[in-house]
């Protein structure tokens, strides 16, 4: 099977490589890939931004695909059925421990940029019949995450809510559309007044253009007349968490979730301890956290964002595109 893999660290170690099929064990599926989703994370494993990963490693989290096999004791799912892998496999539901985060698709384990993949029955989730299979392709990573970022832990209360979204990529324009169908208003950030412009179509309340207005943190307390967000959706990392901090209302949450500005931050604890903020991070998804995001979606309007579909053979260049930050919502590749 042809497979687009990472043989060393650093972009320029993209490649494909033929791969003998896995072999599919009694209560596994085999998957025939039809579609995959990039995320933010695939790059940073790709510079080695991630930690230490065991090369070759075939890289993507999310993707939609057929099931081809089903193993001779497998009863979740029958041939044909088009299903989403859970990218966190051990995961199922509940609060996760440390046993379960460990084993991750495109990370500690071989990942969806394959013709072929095989996944344990317990790991799939049936694929919301309404979308297409560029659109299955994006749960995960992006999806699930705001999901989990707004509905699991700290539940969104329709009407009096204001969250906070940073950029237009993959997590925030779920965490946008996601916030909307819970009654909440939605502020986005972002470094572009066009994509402010199409997050505004996709229902956002208020757009902060942060090259023109940079204490964007300021901007957010005086729209919510002082008292600021009760969510703040954190991607940006760096110096931003600060500001988000300061952009969240006594007794808000601010979700840590990614670093696209750095990898580490100064915050200014007596403001987070004055404002009682909570910070909450996230890692990995369960599978009754993509449960709960198919049903939603499926009892919506929400359509996923895909901006660019790429063929397999064009993978690298799909890299190239989520690197260039140009993209407002998914980047897919078709497989
Ligand atoms: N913890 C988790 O479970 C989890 C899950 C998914 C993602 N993440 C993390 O969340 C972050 C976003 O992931 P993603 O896949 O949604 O990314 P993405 O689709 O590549 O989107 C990134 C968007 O953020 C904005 N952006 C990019 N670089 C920026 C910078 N230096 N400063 C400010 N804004 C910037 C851009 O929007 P504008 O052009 O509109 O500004 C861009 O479109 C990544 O760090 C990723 O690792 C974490």
């Amino acid at each position: 099977m042809k497979t687009f893999e990472l043989s060393g660290i650093g972009v320029d170690s993209l490649v494909f490589a033929e791969r003998p099929m896995p072999p599919v064990g009694p209560r596994d599926l085999l998957l025939r890939i039809r579609a995959a989703s990039l995320n933010y994370r695939d790059l940073a494993i790709a510079r080695g931004e991630y930690g230490k990963v065991s090369l070759p490693l075939v890289l993507g989290s999310d993707a939609v695909g057929e099931v081809v096999k089903a193993g001779a004791e497998a009863t979740r799912f029958a041939v044909g059925e088009r299903v989403i892998p859970t990218d966190t496999p051990d995961w199922i539901a509940g609060p996760p421990d440390e046993r379960m985060l460990r084993r991750r698709l495109g990370g500690t384990l071989p990942g969806v940029l394959s013709e072929l993949l095989v996944v344990s029955e317990e790991a799939a989730v049936p694929a919301p019949a309404h979308l297409t299979d560029e659109e299955a392709a994006t749960l995960g990573g992006a999806g699930v995450t705001a999901w989990q970022a707004l509905y699991t832990a700290d539940r969104l209360r329709p009407g009096e809510t204001v969250v906070v979204v940073q950029g237009t990529g993959g997590v925030s324009l779920f965490a946008l559309q996601l916030a909307r169908l819970g009654g909440a208003e939605v502020i986005v950030t972002s470094r572009s007044a066009d994509k402010l412009a199409r997050a505004a179509a996709l229902g956002a309340t208020r757009g902060i253009d942060t090259r023109a207005t940079p204490d964007w943190d300021q901007e957010v307390l005086s729209l919510t007349r002082g008292r600021g967000a009760d969510v703040v959706i954190d991607v940006v990392g760096g110096a931003s968490l600060a500001r988000s901090i300061a952009a969240a209302r006594v007794g808000g949450v601010v979700v840590v979730l990614g670093f696209l500005d750095g990898t580490s931050s100064n915050v200014d604890l007596p403001a987070a301890i004055r404002r009682s903020v909570t910070l909450r991070s996230y890692s990995g998804r369960s599978r009754e956290s993509y449960e709960g995001l198919a049903r939603a979606l499926s009892s919506s309007d929400i359509r996923p964002v895909v901006d660019r579909v790429f063929d397999f053979d064009a993978a690298r260049e799909a890299f190239a595109y989520v690197a260039s930050g140009a993209q407002f919502g998914k980047v897919v590749i078709r497989i």
